[in-house]
């Protein structure tokens, strides 16, 4: 049986994951771009760290070289990612430092390359996205919060806007009444990518303070950047759980498209 490889991409707040051990990095050679990672092991488990922003917060989202990063983690066989995002929260329910293991998105992004298959190599993929978020590693997630005694909120609903700048209380107002619980900017095209490279993905998404209009608190992203810091501890449990909880086979259809995928 293969191995399923594993890989945290840790969003705004989180640039590194103390619990893997005998880590070393890694620069991976893709043709979008070169990628640093870092490589070790969890209770017998290969695992990989990629800080999306890269290791200072310098690349905003959008400009990360999402297809860089996805390609990367292939490359090293990598068939299940674990991802964080910091996001603003249009829901009471959904309050600041809650934690939702989001199943939907609404993309609004507008300049970024959102594909590997452009048509330049004549395959034409339309990635199937009823389920966008893999739900064996979703549920994963759920189980590994039981275990830690860590509530998490089964499913919301993620609008990605472009960025960098946040959003106006009109667009939130319109997000909300289209159904969107949480506002990030990262997400899209990442989980598209993963879909497309057959990789399972699944985000825990951390909401960090109210969106705009629904509270007059101006959003800093120095305050977003603190309010992951404070509860790092937590979540690095949350997330060494979750790795523990990942089946050892696939039970999911993420790999479908692993057929057109070209190294
Ligand atoms: N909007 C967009 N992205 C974010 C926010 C927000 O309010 N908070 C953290 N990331």
């Amino acid at each position: 049986m293969e191995a399923v490889n594993i890989a945290v991409i840790g969003g705004s707040g989180i640039y590194d994951q103390s619990f893997i051990s005998a880590t070393r990095e890694v620069e991976v050679e893709t043709a979008y771009g070169r990628v640093l990672m870092h490589s070790g092991e969890y209770r017998g488990r290969r695992v990989y760290f990629l800080a999306r922003h890269g290791g200072k917060h310098s690349v905003p989202p959008h400009m990360v070289n999402y297809r860089a990063n996805i390609a990367a983690l292939k490359k090293m066989s990598v068939s299940a990612i674990i991802s964080t995002a910091a996001v603003g929260t249009m829901r009471g329910d959904m309050p600041p430092d809650s934690r939702v293991i989001v199943d939907q998105f609404i993309d609004f992004t507008k300049s970024r390359p959102s594909t590997f298959y452009d048509g330049s190599e004549g395959t034409v993929v339309h990635a199937d996205l009823s389920e966008p978020y893999c739900p064996s590693l979703r549920k994963a997630f759920l189980r590994a919060g039981v275990k830690v005694s860590q509530e998490l909120i089964d499913g919301g609903c993620y609008v990605c806007t472009e960025g960098p700048r946040l959003e106006t209380p009109a667009e939130i107002e319109m997000f909300r009444k289209w159904g969107g619980d949480l506002v990030g900017m990262t997400s899209v095209p990442e989980v598209v990518l993963a879909r497309e490279a057959g990789i399972c993905y699944a985000t825990i998404a951390l909401p960090t303070n109210y969106a705009a209009g629904i509270s007059n608190i101006p959003i800093t992203h120095e305050d977003v950047l603190k309010a992951v810091e404070k509860n790092k501890a937590e979540l690095d449990r949350l997330i060494a759980a979750c790795i523990e909880e990942i089946p050892l086979r696939r039970d999911c259809r993420c790999s479908d498209l692993e057929r057109y995928w070209k190294d």
